[in-house]
């Protein structure tokens, strides 16, 4: 029992019901009435109060990436990139020590449909990393493919609406899908991608991740590389066919938030491991595409992945809602030793992610623990919904809301390392970049596919291509026939054999023989590191 004032009757234990003001609830299943059969009265406030907050227990759905799981954990650092202390390349310090422990906080998602949507479907996956560094938080947004559709921010909300179901019948339609990509011929890599099982992994846990844009790390000289991110998964890659994703889809449409989470109760906790690649910080004439273009891979024997650490994952969350759904990643989020490159893309990410999140979540979402940094924050902002607390520092002068200033307040920090100052200069233009070479990768990935990749790549595509007008897939098989020749005569062939009523659903060459369970894990085929 709590106790009362004196001479009360107590009527709270520890589990008593009350509602936020903290009265207890005496009855929770009758409304208050005029006699048991109505009317209602209006100042039943334990009512109101319980069924005007359910009205209000959604948040919108993030625009993309609306369907994801999270977990909680931690990253550990080698203190090296291959061979080098990493100190060569970058002052970050969560990289620095050999053993170096920073909680993360990862949340894995498909793209285009919505938030109960099934986890089976062709889509890349998300693989958001929050690293709460001793100098704040660090995002690493990423995707599991490594590469992206487009190169342009400018083309991000055509190409999601064109992705995302259709504005009147609310259906997905891959003739729109294929409207948008042969018309953008710098998705054909990606396109040749998710159409392969590379576009349905078996779970999350079996899946790699990338940053996919171009970073750049700034060692203490102040002296700048460029940077690709690699997440490799220690359990190894699993990728579905499509018939196999069918056979779970049909069972079980939460499939991977399922698996992940029931690894995680069981102590299998999931480990990736953080590989680089470098490159000097300079446009790189001698390569046949540009290093800030999203759209290709850097080749690994050029530009080796160097291993900088591990993550594991732990901790299931305690709320979805708190932690997961409210959970805001963004590109601009780096720290000391971390920078952005000159990929006109990743900035224009950068401004979309606090943008839609101060819609999506409030002006506060900051001070929400799942993405407030784990350290002292000191700052003169003040105001706005829900604000939760005023970010200042111990004994500040609360009069001081402003900075600079004689009279006390907050000061600005010390640079510790020498500052990285590129020097940009150009014309302003609107132009796509020079070295597109928008089909050349493509062609390179579908050759080192294997067989069944490839047999399962050309059925996915002919299954949907065959639904959509002649022009499109008369300039799909036009991009495949320029990335690789037999890339483009079976998918010529394949189209032609299709039935013409759009009745090809099953895509063509799919392995048989596999049994349907409901889970991915038992599912799927084993892949190399992509
Ligand atoms: C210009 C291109 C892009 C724009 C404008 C954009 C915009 C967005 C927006 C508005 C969200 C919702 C965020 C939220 O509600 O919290 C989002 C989520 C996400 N985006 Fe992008 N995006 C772009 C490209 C990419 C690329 C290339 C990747 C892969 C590297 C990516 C990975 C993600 C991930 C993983 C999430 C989900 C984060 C989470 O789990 O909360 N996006 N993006």
């Amino acid at each position: 029992m709590i106790e009362n004032s004196k001479n009360q009757t107590n009527i709270e234990n520890e589990d008593t019901l009350t509602n936020r003001q903290g009265h207890p609830i005496t009855n929770n299943q009758n409304t208050r009435t005029v006699g048991n059969r109505g009317p209602a009265t209006l100042e039943n406030y334990d009512f109101i109060e319980k069924i005007s907050h359910f009205d209000r227990e959604r948040v919108p759905e993030r625009v993309v990436h609306a369907r994801g799981a999270g977990a909680h954990g931690y990253f550990e650092a080698y203190g090296t990139a291959g061979d080098d202390p990493v100190s060569k390349y970058t002052r970050a310090k969560l990289f620095q020590e050999k053993g170096k422990k920073t909680p993360v906080f990862v949340r894995f998602s498909s793209v285009i449909h919505g938030g109960h949507s099934p986890e089976t479907l062709r889509d890349p996956r998300g693989f958001a990393v929050k690293f709460y560094t001793e100098d704040g938080n660090w995002d690493l947004v990423g995707n599991n493919l490594k590469i992206f559709f487009i190169r342009d921010a400018m083309k991000f909300p055509d190409m999601i609406h064109a992705f995302k179901p259709d504005p009147i019948t609310n259906i997905q339609d891959s003739e729109r899908f294929f409207d948008f990509c042969a018309s953008s011929p710098e998705t054909f890599h990606m396109v040749t991608f998710v159409y392969s099982p590379w576009g349905i992994p078996a779970n999350y846990r079996m899946m790699q991740g990338s940053g996919v844009n171009t970073y750049k790390w700034v060692n203490n000289d102040g002296e700048a590389v460029l940077i690709k991110y690699h997440w490799e998964p220690k359990q190894g890659i699993k990728n579905l066919t499509q018939k196999e994703a069918e056979e779970i889809q049909a069972k079980n449409f939460n499939h991977a938030t399922q698996d992940l989470y029931e690894a995680i109760e069981r102590g299998d906790y999931p480990e990736w491991e953080l590989l680089v690649q470098v490159m000097s910080d300079d446009e790189h004439p001698e390569l046949d595409f540009d290093p800030l273009d999203d759209t290709k891979l850097w080749p690994e024997d050029q530009f080796p992945w160097l291993p900088v650490g591990k993550m594991v994952l732990n901790k299931n969350p305690e709320d979805y809602f708190t932690e997961v759904e409210q959970a805001a990643f963004g590109t601009g989020v780096l720290v000391d030793g971390l920078d952005f490159s000159d990929d006109k893309m990743l900035q224009g990410r950068t401004f979309s992610y606090s943008d839609t999140q101060r819609h999506r979540v409030g002006a506060n979402y900051l001070q929400l623990p799942i993405n407030a940094p784990k350290k002292r924050v000191a700052t003169n902002q003040n105001g706005g919904q829900m604000q939760y607390k005023v970010d200042r520092a111990p004994g500040q002068n609360p009069h001081i809301n402003y900075e600079p200033s004689i009279l006390g307040g907050l000061k600005e920090a010390e640079q510790i390392g020498k500052e990285y100052t590129p020097n940009i200069e150009g014309n302003l233009v609107r132009e796509s970049i020079d070295r597109q070479s928008n089909t050349k990768q493509a062609g390179e990935t579908y050759r080192r596919f294997e067989e069944w990749e490839r047999t399962e790549l050309i059925s996915n595509l002919v299954s949907d291509l065959s639904k959509c007008d002649q022009r499109l897939q008369d300039k799909m098989v036009a991009l495949a026939e320029e990335a690789d020749e037999e890339y483009g005569r079976l998918l010529r062939e394949g189209l032609a054999k299709a039935p013409k009523d759009g009745s090809s659903q099953a895509p063509l060459g799919n392995k048989d023989g596999v049994n349907a369970t409901e889970n991915a894990v038992e599912k799927g085929h084993e892949a190399e590191p992509y």
